[in-house]
């Protein structure tokens, strides 16, 4: 066991490094977690990478919903690529050490790129909304330079929103332990492992999870109950039916995304308010 592990007794003020135990209680099985998320991630590359490509190639495909398509389909891209190679190394190969700054940059990559999609979501939904509700004056409300705007928007609010978090989480001391009982280096996940009263990085995170997914699930709820009202006005069964086409896989796309998001940031907090359980990996590493 050559890896710094820093006991309880240990006074450390600034770990070099994280461990991530990657999935805790299920070590043993490792390797065979790790074939369905390799199938999925190469998967999504591929995917990912043909709707870029396909988008960029057909002219009649440049419009407002395939241009956030695309912005969908990058932060996609930099969302895998910031957390499966990672956690697939750890599932092979062991290396669960993580550098502090690594661990940090990770922490900032997921967090602004998940809140990146939120925004996209949102945008698709104004899209979807203009056209079916508007749909004469759709290409003179959402041109290129207001699509970019839009871009833009939504890049700088969540790039700017996700900057504390780091710069909060390397201020916290960490004495306890450098084990992060989880695959990557997800934010309240850190959080915990420092001794010190990490409360405002508790309270701003939840500002941004609840200021970022309320106002965009509201955004996205006042869009679609429009597009729903219009729809049913709609004269024949045919018309509704093809116009609700147009929209449905973007609503799967928003289900998920928002759902499982939602409900993995606050089963992380559910860990702080549970009490302790920094020390159980311990146990675990030990047995290896
Ligand atoms: C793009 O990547 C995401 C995960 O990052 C995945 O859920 C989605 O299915 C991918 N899209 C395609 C078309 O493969």
């Amino acid at each position: 066991l050559s890896l710094p592990i820093y006991s309880n007794t240990t006074d450390l003020t600034n770990p070099s490094t994280f461990i991530l135990m990657g999935i805790p209680g299920l070590e043993a099985a490792h390797v065979w977690i790790s074939i369905p998320f390799c199938v999925i991630y190469l998967i999504a590359i591929l995917g990912n990478f043909t709707i870029l490509f396909i988008v960029k190639r057909e002219p009649s495909l440049h419009g407002p919903m395939y241009y956030f398509l695309c912005m969908l389909a990058f932060s996609d891209l930099v969302l895998s690529t910031s957390t499966l190679p990672k956690m697939l190394s750890i599932f092979w190969f062991n290396s669960r050490e993580i550098d502090f700054s690594a661990c940090l940059s990770q922490m900032y990559f997921i967090h602004c790129f998940s809140t990146m999609e939120s925004g996209i979501l949102v945008a698709m939904a104004f899209d979807r909304y203009v056209s079916i509700c508007h749909p004469l004056r759709h290409s003179t409300i959402l041109t290129s330079p207001v699509v970019a705007k839009i871009g833009l928007a939504i890049v700088l609010r969540s790039g700017i929103l996700v900057l504390p978090y780091p710069f909060l989480v390397r201020q916290w001391p960490y004495c306890r332990t450098n084990i992060i009982p989880h695959s990557y280096c997800e934010h309240i996940a850190v959080v915990n492992l420092a001794c010190a009263d990490t409360r405002m990085s508790s309270y701003y995170g939840l500002f941004v999870l609840f200021s970022v997914i309320g106002l965009d699930v509201f955004f996205i709820t006042v869009s679609y109950t429009q597009i729903i009202r219009a729809i049913l006005c709609l004269p024949t069964k045919d018309a509704r039916l093809k116009t609700f086409g147009t929209c449905s896989s973007h609503l799967c796309a928003i289900l998920a995304l928002y759902i499982p998001d939602f409900f993995s940031s606050l089963t992380h907090r559910q860990r702080i308010s549970a009490g302790s359980t920094h020390d159980e990996p311990h146990h675990l590493w030990g047995q290896n």
